[in-house]
């Protein structure tokens, strides 16, 4: 019997910090699957919940952090379950993940060489092939002139270049997922385009698994089978990429569309959705996205949408427009 398809189940995660007295809300139930091979966008505007999703499968929240409800099964372990022994041989090793600035998480007192040798050593690599699995790595992620470059510093290298090291980092040591979130972030344009051919290269070479988190999602559109739009730490809107990206169900993913500036159009002007995201004190008791939205009933305050299906691969949470044939938002073509 084959290998079941579903590597990551994601299933109602919550995470709630405490900070300055008070409560932060910031993931509310998240939930979303990745199959064998797929690779899904996590999309949504500052504060969603997109990082802390990710470094709660991670095993990375900061202090302040309750125990993470839910579960998140990656290969049948649950990765939120501290009783799971295995979750040590899972993180790590069996999914890798590239942070938002890669030099920040890179020992800047240690050469870069040194840096992926000893990652080497620890993941039971022989002494004498050390360097070698080191240098592979380095040239595998277009690092040129590697053999030169093995001693030099994490400050000696450029961005773009850091970002590089740090997939080289998270792949040495041969997982089956990669996490990578907002990886093109903090480059220019031609950088973020090659690394984004990079990832996508390594990911046919590798058979890799890819939770992309971006903002961009025309990085998301061009890099991923699946995506998930996140709303005050809660998934408004999930599907197939390129339908959900052409056309839109709930009116966030269609507001979030419509902000791209499309320069090619002749029209760069920024437009925005109106309001923020939501204060997240407590609980959303009703739809989140209510103070925002052109489509608000009175019923949308009553209780918190449910994440409803409305196509055979795509879910909603918003009763207004599943309850209506969709596309509704079928002229935001991007
Ligand atoms: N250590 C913390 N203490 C208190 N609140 C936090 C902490 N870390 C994150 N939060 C809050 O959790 C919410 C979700 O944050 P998160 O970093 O996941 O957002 P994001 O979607 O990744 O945003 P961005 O696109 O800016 O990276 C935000 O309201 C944020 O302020
Ligand atoms: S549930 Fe109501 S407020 Fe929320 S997105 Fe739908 S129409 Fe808008
Ligand atoms: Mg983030």
């Amino acid at each position: 019997m084959g290998q079941p398809s579903v590597l990551l189940d994601v299933h109602d995660l919550s995470v709630r910090f405490r900070a300055g007295g008070r409560s932060v809300y910031a993931v509310n139930g998240v939930g979303f699957t990745v199959d064998r091979g797929e690779r899904r966008g996590i999309a949504g505007e500052s504060g969603s919940g997109k990082s802390v999703t990710c470094r709660a499968l991670l095993g990375l929240l900061p202090s302040n952090a309750n125990a993470p409800g839910g579960s998140a099964r990656f290969a049948g372990t649950d990765l939120l379950d501290p009783r799971q022994l295995d979750q040590c041989k899972i993180r790590g090793r069996r999914i890798g993940y590239v942070f938002q600035d890669s030099r920040s998480a890179l020992d800047p007192y240690l050469p870069v060489g040194n840096q992926l040798i000893e990652l080497a050593a620890v993941h039971g690599v022989a002494a004498a092939q050390r360097r070698d699995v080191a240098l592979e790595w380095l040239e595998r992620v277009g690092i040129h002139d590697a053999p030169s470059r093995l001693m030099s510093y994490p400050h000696e290298f450029s961005g773009g270049m850091c970002q590089r090291i740090g997939i080289a980092m998270a792949l040495l040591p041969g997982p089956e997922l990669l996490i990578a979130d907002e990886p093109t972030s903090d480059v220019d344009v031609t950088t973020q385009r090659r690394l984004i051919e990079l990832i996508e290269r390594l990911c046919a070479e590798e058979s890799l698994s890819l939770v992309l988190v971006s903002h961009d999602l025309g990085v998301i559109g061009r890099l991923c089978d699946t995506v998930s739009v996140l709303y005050g730490g809660l998934v408004v809107e999930q599907g197939p990429c390129q339908a959900v990206l052409s056309t839109p169900i709930h009116p966030y993913t269609a507001g979030l569309i419509a902000s791209v500036p499309r320069v090619s159009a002749g029209d760069a002007r920024v437009r925005g959705i109106p309001g923020g995201q939501p204060t997240l004190s407590a609980p959303p008791a009703g739809c989140p996205f209510a103070p925002r939205c052109d489509l608000h009933e009175p019923g949308c305050d009553a209780a918190l949408p449910p994440l409803v299906a409305v196509a055979s691969d795509r879910a909603v949470r918003c009763p207004v427009v599943a309850r209506e044939p969709y596309p509704r938002f079928g002229g935001a073509q991007r």
